[in-house]
């Protein structure tokens, strides 16, 4: 991406739009996400360092379904400030956490790369699938460490790269095929893929001023009842492919969609679907 101030800003702002048109349909499915994302969420929980009475940022904490684990985590003696970019999807965090009675939780919106928190606030930061959509993760990272105490840990998951993400990468291929857009760098700034090169962001967080700093991959493959359920999850939440199909017509859409479940059929299983998925963990610490 070209990264003058009115191409982010832009960019920005079309993210903003998507994830608000997504956060409902990303609300709705957190029994399946939730189901999807338990192992690598206690992993990431574990790995910043969150114990009873800390103070946990949640950068880009969606509908805040690991906002409650954070709550739980916690406890009453902690605390817990989930921040994301789109009104409506922080509001369904809000909601949630309103509706299970915790009290040391608070949602906020706020752009990652400028978290309008104050200096080494918080005990630990964690980051759930949102730092690959920064328009600059090095900033977004800048961010984390400047909120985080000294000796504060870190944990961020993103996706890792298209070979081990078929699914992925079928979606993303099929809709800009459609689309009729030419195929961009798979790991452009602010895409799916963009931290998924080897190394790549071990580089960022040591030159974001972290130190320890360790990746691991994690399996996390997603099961579904059915393909159709898998695609029920993606056409209500998936707000890059859905940006993607959004200039197409019914019908040209509709085409995309079954080439799309066509190819998704090749993880069919006796039990129902299941599609691979690999993450990448990394964590670190702010220099004490
Ligand atoms: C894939 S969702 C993950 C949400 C949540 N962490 C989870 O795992 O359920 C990505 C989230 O990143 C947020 N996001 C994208 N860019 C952001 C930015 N620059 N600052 C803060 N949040 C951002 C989106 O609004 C969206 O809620």
């Amino acid at each position: 991406m070209n990264t003058s101030g009115t191409d982010t800003r832009a960019f920005k702002a079309s993210m903003r739009t998507q994830w608000d048109a997504a956060a409902a349909g990303w609300d709705t499915h957190s029994p399946a996400l939730r189901a999807w994302l338990r192992t690598s969420t206690e992993a990431m929980i574990a790995m910043a360092g969150v114990v009873a009475g800390s103070r946990v940022l949640d950068v880009a904490a969606g509908a805040g379904d690991q906002t409650l684990d954070l709550a739980e985590r916690v406890g009453p003696s902690g605390a817990v400030v989930a921040t994301d970019l789109s009104t409506a999807i922080i509001a369904r965090a809000r909601d949630r956490v309103r509706r299970a009675g915790f009290d040391h939780v608070q949602c906020r919106v706020a752009d990652g790369e400028d978290l309008q928190v104050e200096e080494a606030s918080f005990d630990a930061v964690v980051c759930r699938l949102g730092l690959m959509l920064f328009p600059d993760a090095l900033q977004g990272l800048r961010e984390m460490r400047r909120a985080l105490r000294p000796g504060g840990g870190v944990c961020t998951i993103v996706f890792s790269g298209p070979e081990r993400n078929p699914c992925l990468r079928i979606l993303m291929g099929t809709a800009l095929r459609h689309a009729g857009r030419p195929a961009p760098d798979p790991f452009a700034a602010g895409s799916l893929f963009s931290l998924a090169r080897p190394g790549h962001i071990d580089a960022l967080f040591h030159e974001a001023g972290f130190r320890d700093v360790a990746t691991t991959a994690v399996d996390a493959s997603f099961p579904m009842p059915s393909v159709d359920d898998y695609l029920a999850f993606v056409r209500s939440s998936a707000s890059p492919i859905l940006q993607i199909l959004s200039g197409l017509g019914e019908e040209a859409a509709n085409a995309a969609w079954d080439d799309i479940r066509e190819q998704l059929r090749a993880f069919d299983t006796p039990a129902g679907w299941e599609g691979p998925n690999e993450l990448l963990l990394t964590a670190a610490r702010r220099p004490g």
